[in-house]
């Protein structure tokens, strides 16, 4: 493959992409199916809350675009895979529990909705699946990031089975909140999601849809598992 600049990059076939909403089950099943194939976990959705805590904790506007994108640019942003999920660091030191609390869910959409942002971290995104086989899991990877994958899931859930994963996955990190204010949060989230102006969480025509409502981690898990080794002939 010849890479001239990052459009070349978007030939990557060698994926599987995960898309989906919120609380619909992408992570545990990206983390488990990489795990399964030996391929190496990318939880995008990470990245968007790294340079949102970055913005946070850097004196700088973050309602500004301009002022988030520049910053954006100069993140120190390292991934490695671990056993439990994916291990961030911004300039040496580990957030990875620090980006999911319910502060930088609720203003990451001022990251998430600029282009600039998004273009830096689609081309980190890139990079990382050029060097390894990926799993690679968001809102826009079969879209937008590796439109040519071999394998691409569009995994949903009903709205209330995905609150109610979102609290059980809090309370184990000792966060209570209820119900009801975690449904509205994703319904806004899925709201903004699908609504914005760049890089919209929608299925990609080719992607699989697999409704998660009622299904468990192992079957999910199966379904894509068969359909990648058949396609990337693992
Ligand atoms: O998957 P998550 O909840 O950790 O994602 C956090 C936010 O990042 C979510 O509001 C949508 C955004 N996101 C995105 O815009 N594009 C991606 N590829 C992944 C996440």
């Amino acid at each position: 493959m010849e890479l001239k600049n990052n459009n070349g990059l978007s030939e990557i076939e060698n994926v599987v992409a995960i898309d989906g909403p919120a609380g619909a089950g992408k992570s545990t099943v990206a983390r488990l199916v990489a795990k399964e194939l030996d391929f190496q976990y990318l939880d995008t959705g990470a990245m968007y809350r790294a340079v949102t805590w970055w913005a946070i904790h850097s004196d700088i506007n973050i309602d500004n675009p301009q002022v988030v994108a520049e910053h954006t640019k100069r993140i120190d942003l390292k991934l490695t895979p671990t056993e439990e999920g994916m291990r961030v660091e911004v300039a040496g030191k580990d957030i990875t529990h620090e980006i999911r609390t319910p502060e930088i869910t609720r203003v990451i959409y001022k990251l998430d909705e600029n282009p600039s942002v998004r273009e830096h971290l689609v081309y980190l995104q890139r990079l990382f699946a050029l060097e390894y086989p990926t799993v690679a899991e968001g809102r826009d990877m079969g879209t937008v990031v590796f439109p040519k994958a071999k394998c691409k899931f569009y995994l949903d859930a009903r709205q209330e089975v995905r609150a109610h994963r979102r609290q059980k996955e809090l309370e184990q990190r000792n966060i209570f909140i209820p119900l009801d204010k975690l449904l509205e949060e994703i319904i806004e989230r899925d709201r903004r999601n699908m609504e914005r102006e760049h890089s919209p969480l929608r299925k990609a025509d080719d992607a699989i849809f697999i409704d998660t409502s009622f299904l468990s981690i192992e079957e999910v898990c199966k379904q894509i598992i068969d359909i990648a080794r058949e396609r990337l002939k693992k």
